[in-house]
């Protein structure tokens, strides 16, 4: 039997909301039609955003939410998207399937978007194609109180007072999409641009995010922060985060693989690839490590998921995916492996938050669903803001099928300002259940809250005629002890438990 030991008196680090944090980029259906329909919808909206999809993501608690893209971002020139609708400009989406973009969903949309989920919000700029003075009047628009082109033009569009920007991204992927620029050349346009990312209100600074590596590029790493390192050290909100991005492809990049059919080895395959994270960030944290030792800027996986082959018959420059109980346990995995790493890991987003990739919502006119992703990201929500507490695995097998093999469990565990306990563990066979023995240094607990997202069936997803086949569940299957606890954990599941 495996063995969970938890040492509930030793706090080891402290787990950002933010590493709970959301992507949505002008990409297929992700922002109109899934978040995004306009005030005249017969959808249900709240001044354009659908009041389902709002709704499901507020009980998420989502903290932070990023925008406009992706690649998206290094494309976009946001004076397009302000001022009265008909008379903005429209454009082609080149990135994402050569569609129209009409601009409706601009910087003020967004800011509507992030109050109505009560999220901060992560505004990524235009390094690869835009000026530093477009970049620096954004932040002027959004941010300024007072008299100055921008702010009267903010005022004139409606929103005399300012808002507040909580983290600005300066480009995004510029050693690809963003500019196909070398990681010294990028560190020096970061220089110049972040320098005119200002700000004004003294009393809430822009956090700025730098972008960081594409997987495993540890030299982009090195030589970024090495471009921008500075007579010893880093100036002071010069750099708040470093991103990393990193997608599961089960079958590589070109054929990625169906998000629904496929066999147990690619199901070992695919959360043997979602492990590779713990590496990444081991690895890309010791580069880290060597400029900022005392870790003061955050590593930003700002872009995360598992990405498939898009549903047959739908638009493959919309990413549209289907999102099975083995996302649940990419999720499972992931979360794990960010809350263990969180002296360095202080931000995350998913991607994309609806109808795109891991997506934890999809859409079909005027339904939604929620998906397996999104079960698992409900119940770790009471992670977000508490404190990593010791714990660590013994007996636990090592599964899989040919070369791909992975521990059979994961887990991690924290304390909520409250004092419960958040034990989330995943059993990643495909087909045995395993039974758990929990043991505390302290003890004296009693369950509080014990649910499930699993199914019997590996490939089990929702649809619109079936939405809760994989659904967040009551768990029962456990029995408390003076000084522990066991469970028995049935085959692709996520369990989570709240203990005070
Ligand atoms: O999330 C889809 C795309 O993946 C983003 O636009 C880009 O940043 C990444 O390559």
């Amino acid at each position: 039997m495996a063995k969970l030991y938890i040492n509930e008196e030793h706090k080891v680090g402290h787990i950002e909301p933010e590493v709970y944090g959301h992507f949505s980029e002008h990409l297929g259906r992700g922002i109109y039609e899934g978040i995004y329909v306009g005030e005249d919808s017969a959808i249900p909206n709240e001044n354009g955003m659908r009041c389902d999809v709002v709704e499901a993501l507020r009980e998420l608690k989502v903290p932070m939410l990023r925008w406009p893209g992706g690649c998206f971002a290094d494309e976009y020139h946001w004076k397009d998207g302000i001022g009265p609708k008909e008379k903005r400009k429209k454009m082609i989406n080149t990135n994402w399937g050569g569609v129209l973009e009409d601009n409706s969903f601009g910087t003020h949309e967004f800011m509507e978007l992030c109050r109505q989920l009560g999220c901060k919000n992560y505004i990524n700029g235009n390094l690869g194609s835009g000026t530093v003075q477009e970049m620096s009047e954004w932040v002027e628009y959004l941010t300024f109180d007072g008299v100055s082109p921008m702010a009267d033009l903010r005022a004139a569009n409606g929103q005399e007072k300012p808002w507040t920007v909580d983290y600005f991204g300066v480009g995004n992927e510029n050693w690809g999409c963003g500019g196909n620029m070398t990681p010294e050349h990028y560190a020096n346009e970061y220089r110049r641009y972040q320098t005119f990312v200002r700000n004004y209100d003294a009393g809430h600074p822009i956090k700025k995010v730098c972008c960081g590596a594409n997987v495993a590029d540890y030299f982009w790493t090195d030589r970024v922060l090495k471009t921008c390192y500075d007579h010893g050290e880093f100036a002071h909100g010069f750099m708040d985060y470093l991103s990393l991005h990193y997608y599961v492809h089960p079958e590589g990049w070109d054929i990625k693989g169906s998000a629904t059919d496929f066999d147990e080895e690619v199901w070992y395959k695919t959360l043997n690839k979602a492990f590779y994270m713990d590496e990444l960030i081991t690895r890309h944290a010791a580069v880290m490590d060597t400029y900022d030792p005392d870790k003061k800027i955050g590593m930003a996986v700002d872009e995360w998921g598992a990405w498939y082959s898009c549903e047959p018959g739908t638009n493959p420059g919309f990413l549209y995916q289907q999102n099975t109980v083995r996302d649940a346990l990419v999720a499972c995995i992931t979360l794990n492996i960010f809350n263990k790493h969180c002296d360095r890991v202080k931000m995350a987003a998913l991607a994309q938050m609806v109808n795109v990739i891991q997506s934890v919502l999809l859409t079909e006119g005027e339904k939604m669903i929620k998906t397996p992703t999104y079960h698992v990201m409900h119940m770790y929500r009471h992670h977000q803001d508490a404190d990593l507490v010791e714990s660590s695995l013994t007996d636990n097998d090592t599964i899989g099928v040919g070369e791909w093999l992975v521990p059979k469990l994961t887990e991690s565990v924290s304390c909520g300002k409250d004092g419960a306990l958040t034990i989330t563990v995943g059993n990643l066979s495909a087909d045995a259940e395993e039974n758990l023995e929990i043991k505390f240094a302290k003890g004296g607990y009693r369950v509080e809250e014990a649910k499930i997202v699993a199914h019997q069936d590996m490939h089990a997803y929702n649809t619109f005629e079936q939405p809760e086949i994989v659904a967040e569940q009551d768990f029962a299957d456990y029995e408390m002890s003076e000084r522990g606890l066991t469970l028995t954990m049935p085959a692709n599941s996520v369990v989570e438990l709240r203990l005070k």
